[in-house]
């Protein structure tokens, strides 16, 4: 029997559509849909399922209708959203939509190939060249994402016989990456170069090495100490690789990252962004010297092996880098609702983790009870999602606080009270 309970028409106008998708489901035209195949190892899957569930793990998808901004509808009703990276209000922005949408009109939708094929196009070399120049490197070359620059950077950079001194805290992405560079890792205390610089003398073997850290960490909103770690890879000869995924469009005077806030300008080696955090695009980018782009052209297996970024998503994060540099309000109206916030969680007793930016982590501990807080909230009508392992270590199960510039004095106001009264019934 034909399952379709309600067709949606799919041209997408996000006004019309609101509300309707809880009901869409894929129009199966009469053929078997392929997942009963999957029906031999349901057990297997149920009891993982369970397994997540009984212990506090399990997650589900939340759907956002309609656009990213301050304040979305989810399940029907506004909520105030406390946990986009879309930090400078950019993912719905008019020059970013104008952008994208003349390069989709005169490129069309995909690239259609890799880029080393046929699907290397002028928005890719446009955007490189413009991303480049904004973080002061030599050369720029884009990904699919951020997620797999790391992959593709870290993976041809070293192998085998190499070495990695990575920081306890680093991003997924680059715990994946060292993995499937088969290179030997070292994993450093988190911000601590003592630990470093131990690892580093006493690990003097190995052909190369690489040392990689966030720039701003993702999930702690603290910063890694880059003029140390710049010191550190000169005195020991290491590689430094920085991911600003984070930093990109917030720190520094010019929203140039997290070289820019220590004004270093050389001494990283290579850079990783991501397009789709406060530039509110899409796409993954390493920046570095002309020579380092032209290995990863040839050996990234992430770049090589997969589509080329589609070209309005090339588009829209060219607009950013030009919007963010003629825009230093945004940043100065970001960094405004970092404070207000900070200080106001600082005197009501919250732990804050040591945070220095728009990503405040508000410890909780237990994963339970962080859960309990963040659907708490959502009732109230805030969005601020809760984090817990495995992707925090155990027993650091935290709400994951982060601003945007256009966040108001009223949604600000409105998430310090019910912060307040969090602070009395949950602790
Ligand atoms: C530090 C860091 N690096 C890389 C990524 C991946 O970027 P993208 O979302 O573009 O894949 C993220 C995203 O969550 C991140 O936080």
């Amino acid at each position: 029997m034909n399952p379709v309970v309600k067709p949606v028409a799919i041209p997408l106008n996000g006004l019309t559509c609101h509300g309707k998708f809880h009901n869409f489901r894929p129009p199966f035209s009469g053929l078997q849909p392929l997942y009963y195949g999957l029906l031999p190892v349901l057990p297997h899957l149920s009891s993982e399922l369970d397994n997540l569930r009984s212990r506090g793990l399990y997650r589900s998808l939340r759907l956002v209708e309609g656009a990213q901004g301050p304040r979305v509808r989810i399940d029907g009703k506004e909520r105030l959203l406390f946990c986009s990276n879309n930090y400078l209000g950019l993912a719905n922005h008019p020059v970013l939509k104008d952008g994208a949408d003349a390069a989709l009109r005169f490129y069309g939708l995909s690239a259609a190939a890799s880029r080393l094929i046929s699907g290397n196009m002028e928005p890719h070399r446009i955007l490189e060249h413009r991303m480049a120049r904004f973080l002061g490197t030599e050369s720029a070359l884009c990904f699919p994402t951020g997620y797999m620059a790391n992959l593709g950077v870290v993976s041809a950079l070293v192998g085998a016989e190499d070495a990695i001194f990575s920081d306890r805290l680093n991003h997924r992405s680059i715990i994946d990456a060292c993995r499937l560079s088969r290179a030997k890792t070292f994993v450093y205390r988190h911000r601590d170069v003592d630990h470093l610089e131990t690892l580093l003398g006493s690990r003097r073997e190995y052909r190369r090495r690489l040392i990689v850290s966030d720039g701003l960490f993702s999930m702690d909103g603290d910063l890694a100490p880059l003029p140390d770690l710049v010191d550190a890879a000169n005195r020991h000869n290491a590689i430094l690789m920085v991911d600003d995924a984070h930093g990109t469009g917030v720190l520094g005077a010019s929203g140039r990252g997290v070289p820019e806030h220590f004004g270093i300008t050389h001494g990283v080696d290579v850079l990783t962004t991501s397009g789709s955090k406060a530039l509110g695009a899409y796409g993954g980018f390493v920046a570095g010297n002309a020579k380092l782009v032209d290995l990863l052209i040839n050996r990234a297996q992430a770049f090589i092996y997969t589509s080329a970024l589609p070209p309005d998503a090339c588009a829209a994060a060219t607009a950013a880098l030009g919007f963010i540099e003629t825009r230093p309000d945004l940043r100065e109206a970001l960094w405004r609702n970092v404070h207000a916030v900070q200080n106001a969680l600082n005197d009501l007793g919250f732990d804050l983790m040591g945070s220095q930016s728009q990503i405040v982590p508000i410890l909780v501990g237990d994963a339970a009870r962080t859960m309990a807080i963040s659907d708490h909230l959502f009732e109230e009508g805030i969005y601020l999602s809760g984090i817990r392992p495995p992707t925090v270590p155990e027993g650091e199960s935290r709400l994951r606080l982060t601003l945007m510039a256009d966040h108001s004095e009223d949604d600000i106001n409105r998430l310090i009270q019910a912060m307040a009264d969090v602070r009395t019934a949950f602790f």
